[in-house]
């Protein structure tokens, strides 16, 4: 059986991390790609199976040029790229200049702007870059991080219009993509994953109020993960799933 081979991008993510170590310690080996601007965190973790690209940013420019390296990676498949999953990890909630919105007059353009970009422009231009690596052959489930709070149906305490915004046009977007593999590349799973509440620095400033048992350390989601990814069929629909494989309205 051919060596599986794992595609993470976003790689700086604390949730990304812990997905490494989880794949790392599989019994079968894994070939491992990890995307980021910056891997400083991965300096101790040394295997075989692991291969490091560091952008300085992700301009279209610079991802089309990081696929096209993964494709002269992979020339020797004729069957085109060969990853069986792709992890898309970016997120902004907050950072040193921005803080999600508590009420409308907090609402900004220029932070929206920001937001929106990391949370859905860069995944749909990741996805927009690897599809046509994608045969009709190739394998795939195509694992993007999106959050609960993106959902329209689920929304009962409103905030946040940036992050919710954003998150909620990625699903739109993952659904399109969905849509349009179902025609010309069935066998690309498409899973919108809600980690739930992780302790991270995307969540530190906001864990004070989560109850107890409900804040999961990165270990924990991406076992969780690595479960429902491995679990779900080829059935060319997109699935939005929680942390315990459960369906998220979208
Ligand atoms: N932690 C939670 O409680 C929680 C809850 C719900 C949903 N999520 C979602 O889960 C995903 C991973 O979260 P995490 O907690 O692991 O976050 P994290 O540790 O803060 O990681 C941030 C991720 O976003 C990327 N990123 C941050 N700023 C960026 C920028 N300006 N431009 C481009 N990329 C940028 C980073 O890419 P680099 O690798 O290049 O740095 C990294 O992949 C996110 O999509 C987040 O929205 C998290």
């Amino acid at each position: 059986m051919a060596k599986k081979h794992v595609l993470i991008i976003g790689a700086g993510s604390a949730i990304a991390q812990g997905l490494v170590k989880e794949l790392l310690a599989l019994p079968v080996s894994t070939n491992i790609t990890l995307v980021s601007r910056d891997l400083s965190s991965y300096n101790l973790v040394t295997s075989p199976d692991l291969s490091k690209i560091v952008v300085t940013d992700y301009q279209q420019a610079t991802i089309e040029k990081t696929v096209s390296t993964l494709k002269l990676e992979n020339s020797s498949q004729s069957s085109g790229i060969t990853f069986s999953e792709i992890f898309i990890c970016h997120g902004l909630l907050h950072n040193k200049v921005i803080s999600p919105e508590k009420r409308i007059e907090d609402f900004c353009p220029e932070v929206f702007l920001d937001v929106i970009k990391v949370n859905a422009l860069i995944p749909l231009l990741w996805i927009k870059a690897l599809t046509p690596l994608f045969s009709s052959k190739s394998k795939c489930k195509l694992v993007v991080f999106s959050a609960r709070v993106g959902s329209i149906e689920d929304n009962q305490l409103g905030g946040w219009y940036s992050y919710r915004a954003s998150k909620a046009a990625l699903n739109m977007m993952l659904k399109n993509v969905a849509i349009e593999f179902s025609r010309r590349a069935k066998n690309i799973k498409v899973i919108v994953f809600h980690p739930g509440t992780t302790d991270t620095g995307l969540s530190k400033p906001f864990q004070k109020n989560v109850p107890a048992g409900k804040l999961f350390t990165t270990e924990f989601v991406a076992k969780q993960l690595l479960q429902i990814t491995e679990d779900q069929a080829f059935d060319q629909r997109p699935s939005f799933l929680d942390w315990q494989g459960e369906t998220i309205k979208w």
